[in-house]
């Protein structure tokens, strides 16, 4: 097991990785605040998975423990979904001694985040994620949130876990699409911070793509490495933290225009990081070599990496609507290097629209 520490003074907490590690999670909770009660929050699929053993792993270690269940999918991150979690912990009469423990991916780590933050002014929860994207990306780093109707993420609060718990062996069970699409965030590590990590996803794609243990903890390690690194800097995104963001100005777009439907996340960002590279070489902040090698790891990843069929107008109107586009100005996280990248405040709209007209 690889353990990490992401150190923000009295919210800083670890990350395990490895294999095996649900059921012996009783053991890496002793540390923890005096909790009495744990609810597992998780979907039906997830727990029919992996509800008994996080269970029998907490009651392990001396906790009373039930389940709440959210239905399945990004539909459900909301804040009548919420309501169903407090209207059991009220009724159950829970105390500030509760445990949350997110078991899930990023739809149940942000929805069971942001529970925590608010419900009784705040009560500990630990992640234990179970895609790759929320392994790397979601679990890690404090963001919590549920959708509005008029956009995604649109209320929320910066609430960090007190333990990461990523167990490999759980991606076994996960469909190869969640999969690859989770290997968008890691390319996107590589690009914005890490070319060595660049060149190893390069390299190993196949090892990668039937997850060989010590390729999935090299990759899972050094990406939750790298997130921890810009969230100790930078934790509630005044400036640094927005490198994450690469690939996900016109990411956020492309889900947009196919209403949340055609696209899991990871794809729309596979699609905004090709789209990113070349509006940086078209800018001369990068060479085409660095846009091609870009666009090479996402297709071999099995990755989307061309535009789905809109008018330039379009994109350009949605960006301006996204809750990241800065007075009123389009934000880019641009590309100078594999591993190097730049914020840029305010790219023009013609330029923007040279590099969405085919
Ligand atoms: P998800 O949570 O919807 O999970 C994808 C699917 O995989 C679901 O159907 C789920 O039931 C299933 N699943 C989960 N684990 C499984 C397993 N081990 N085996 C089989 N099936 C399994 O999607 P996601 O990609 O994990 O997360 C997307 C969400 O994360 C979005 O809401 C996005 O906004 C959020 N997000 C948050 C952050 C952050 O920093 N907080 C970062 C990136 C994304
Ligand atoms: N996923 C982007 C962030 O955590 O800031």
């Amino acid at each position: 097991m690889k353990k990490l520490r992401i150190d923000l003074a009295d919210r800083s907490y670890d990350i395990l990785i490895g294999r095996n590690l649900l059921p012996r999670l009783g053991d890496h909770l002793s540390h923890l605040p005096s909790a009495r009660r744990a609810l597992i929050v998780t979907n039906p699929a997830v727990k029919k998975l992996y509800g008994e053993v996080v269970s029998e792993g907490l009651q392990t270690a001396g906790l009373a423990v039930k389940c709440a269940e959210i239905p399945e999918g990004e539909k459900h991150k909301t804040l009548q979904d919420a309501q169903t979690v407090y209207d059991h912990l009220i009724e159950n009469q829970y105390d500030r001694n509760t445990l949350l423990v997110a078991l899930g991916g990023g739809v149940i780590g942000d929805l069971t985040g942001f529970i925590a933050a608010t419900f009784l002014r705040g009560v500990p929860y630990i992640q234990l994620p179970t895609t790759l994207l929320s392994q790397v990306d979601s679990s890690v780093g404090g963001k919590t949130a549920v959708n509005h109707p008029r956009g995604k993420n649109l209320i929320g609060a910066f609430y960090q876990p007190r333990l990461v718990a990523i167990d490999l062996d759980t991606l076994s069970s996960l469909p190869a699409d969640e999969f690859r699409a989770g290997m968008a965030e890691i390319i996107k590590y590589g690009v914005i911070e890490d070319p060595k990590l660049f060149a190893f996803l390069e390299k190993n794609s196949e090892k990668i793509l039937a997850q060989d243990t010590q390729c999935l903890e090299r990759i899972i390690e050094t990406s939750c490495a790298i997130k921890a690194k810009v969230v100790e800097r930078d934790e509630r995104e005044s400036n640094y933290r927005m490198v994450l963001n690469f690939g996900h100005t016109i990411g956020h777009a492309v889900e947009a225009l196919t209403a949340y439907s055609q696209f899991k996340h990871g794809e729309a960002i596979a699609i905004g990081m090709v789209y990113a590279a070349k509006l940086s070489c078209q800018l001369g902040k990068c060479s085409k070599e660095t846009v091609t090698r870009i666009e090479a790891l996402v297709e071999r990843y099995g990755l989307p990496s061309r535009l789905p069929d809109f008018p330039s107008g379009k994109y350009i109107e949605t960006m301006y609507r996204d809750k990241k586009a800065h007075d009123k100005n389009i934000r880019f996280i641009l590309v100078k290097d594999i591993g190097t990248v730049e914020i840029v405040d305010r790219v023009a709209e013609s330029d923007i629209q040279k590099v969405l007209t085919p």
